[in-house]
């Protein structure tokens, strides 16, 4: 259960406690912020509602450890992060459990979560003996005019404090994949978690701390983004953001100083199919892109973009799979589960309305219980609705029906988004062109979007985001450049 066992220290009564200077602790405000059950519609569990001087003494005491971690030898970091994994893996089952009742994650895709996160963590561990242990050697005369009189030797040093923000829907897995190439790059970090997704996070953070990370390193402050969000992202203490989730991203990118940004934030993910394309394959990507998680990913297939002549065959393959789908709780690892909030199932509700008003064919009945809404594929979507440039986060799909290869593109290209993409064609020489002139920022070919392996890059444009992650990327990004020139004396000086 979450909050027992080896996680009693992060409770206290029934509030769970946030993490500093290597200690779980009671926020002086004598707060706390509630968080909802999706499926119940009930409080789950509560967090402490920590203040801004609260978040002043995280950043001084991350500032202080991280000075003396940038000096541990990289395999000593190294096995810290890989005893943290072991042990996130053997705890999977209460943080899972967390992930179910904050974020009605169902209860096979929770585990798996924890799972992939213990595995990115060692993958960081390994990947960063690898690329911090290297560095350049460059010689000057390879520059016009230059005598071969300086040596120019390269490392990669850390930022200093990198503030991770990951979003409710992998609360866990996108928090790690922060935490972990911050940590082996030599950076201390600070850990805002979503609301709901806070408990998973708390207990992921106990892993680190049983690992034995030095006090301080790693710090998970709760609260109210009203109270603590713009402070801490505005914090001068603050040297990188690593941020994911929707349009605060843009928000925050512009108030942040002069420090490195790696921001993911939503998608409206295209999937184009051709006429030739293997149509039971692209409804089985269809149904695990789009509907995986009820929709609430940001590499989830957001709009289907069909050729004409195939359109009706693929429709009714991916409307007898969607019939299958199991809609229930998440306890019960149904398909479909309720979405995170009321204001979450509430908006895509309105994505919906709209559809119908104007004149979308509805392949389901359209259902709603609470924040559960039922799976629903809307046919014959036109470019006047909201619901075919919008992102619903939810088991609502448009399909917009194009006469040409170019017209799929075009739409693809006309929104603001440019996270992943993906063509459906058995030509490849079509769909490397197609590729080609998506503006997004991965496209697969013949599979559904996704973000993983998680090695892969990883990486949105326009407002899908700044920067590239994956392991290799993110902990590239999280370190900079040093150089060492060493200058020699001219070619005229002799050693006898
Ligand atoms: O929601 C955003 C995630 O980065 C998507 O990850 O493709 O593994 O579901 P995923």
């Amino acid at each position: 259960m979450a909050g027992s066992g080896v996680f009693g220290e992060i409770i206290d009564g029934d509030v769970f406690k946030y993490y500093a200077d290597g200690e779980w602790k009671k926020s002086s405000s004598g707060k706390a912020v509630s968080i909802i059950n999706p499926t119940t519609r009930k409080t789950q569990y509560k967090v402490q509602a920590c203040t801004q001087e609260e978040v002043n003494k995280v950043m001084e005491t991350a500032k202080a450890a991280q000075k003396s971690w940038a000096k541990t030898p990289l395999w000593k970091r190294a096995e810290l992060l890989h005893k943290a994994a072991a042990i996130l893996k053997e705890h999977k089952a209460p943080i899972a459990e967390a992930l179910i009742k904050e974020i009605a994650k169902p209860a096979k895709d929770a585990v798996t979560e924890v799972v992939r996160s213990g595995d990115l963590v060692s993958y960081c561990a390994e990947e960063g003996v690898r690329i911090l242990g290297q560095g350049t050697f460059l010689v000057s005369d390879s520059f016009p005019g230059n005598e071969r009189t300086k040596y120019c030797l390269t490392s990669k040093i850390p930022l200093g404090v990198v503030l991770a923000i990951p979003p409710f829907n992998y609360p866990v897995n996108l928090a790690v994949s922060k935490i972990a190439p911050a940590l082996i790059a030599g950076n201390s970090l600070v850990l805002k978690p979503p609301t709901q997704g806070a408990v998973a996070c708390l207990h992921m953070v106990h892993c680190f701390h049983l690992a034995g990370f030095p006090k301080g390193l790693i710090s998970c402050i709760t609260g109210k983004g009203s109270e603590i969000g713009d402070f801490l992202t505005m914090h001068p203490g603050v040297n990188c953001i690593s941020f994911t989730g929707g349009d605060t991203g843009i928000a925050i990118s512009k108030k942040a100083g002069m420090i490195p940004l790696q921001m993911e934030l939503g998608g409206k993910d295209a999937c184009i199919v051709l006429e030739d394309a293997d149509l039971d394959l692209v409804a089985a990507n269809i149904i695990k892109g789009g509907f995986s998680y009820s929709g609430q990913r940001c590499t989830a297939v957001k709009v289907v973009l069909v050729m004409e002549s195939v359109a009706d065959t693929l429709v009714e393959k991916v409307k007898s799979k969607v019939a299958k789908l199991t809609v229930g709780p998440p306890e019960d690892d149904c398909d479909i589960t309720p979405v995170v909030s009321e204001s979450s199932a509430n908006f895509i509700e309105g994505l919906v309305m709209d559809a119908k008003q104007k004149g979308a064919t509805f392949c389901q009945e359209y259902k709603r219980e609470g924040n559960l809404i039922w799976p629903l594929l809307l046919d014959h979507v036109r470019p006047d609705m909201r619901i075919a440039w919008e992102e619903p986060f939810g088991p609502v799909l448009p399909v917009i029906r194009i006469g040409s290869v170019e017209e799929g593109i075009h739409h693809c290209n006309a929104s603001n988004f440019g996270l992943q993409g993906c063509v459906f064609t058995k030509d490849i020489n079509k769909a490397m062109l197609i590729s080609d002139a998506m503006e997004s920022g991965t496209i697969q070919i013949n599979s559904a979007p996704a973000r993983g392996p998680d090695h892969f890059p990883f990486q949105g444009i326009k407002d899908s985001g700044i920067g590239s992650q994956g392991i290799t990327n993110s902990i590239n990004m999280m370190t900079k450049v040093k150089s060492t020139v060493i200058n020699l004396p001219s070619p005229s000086y002799t050693m006898g």
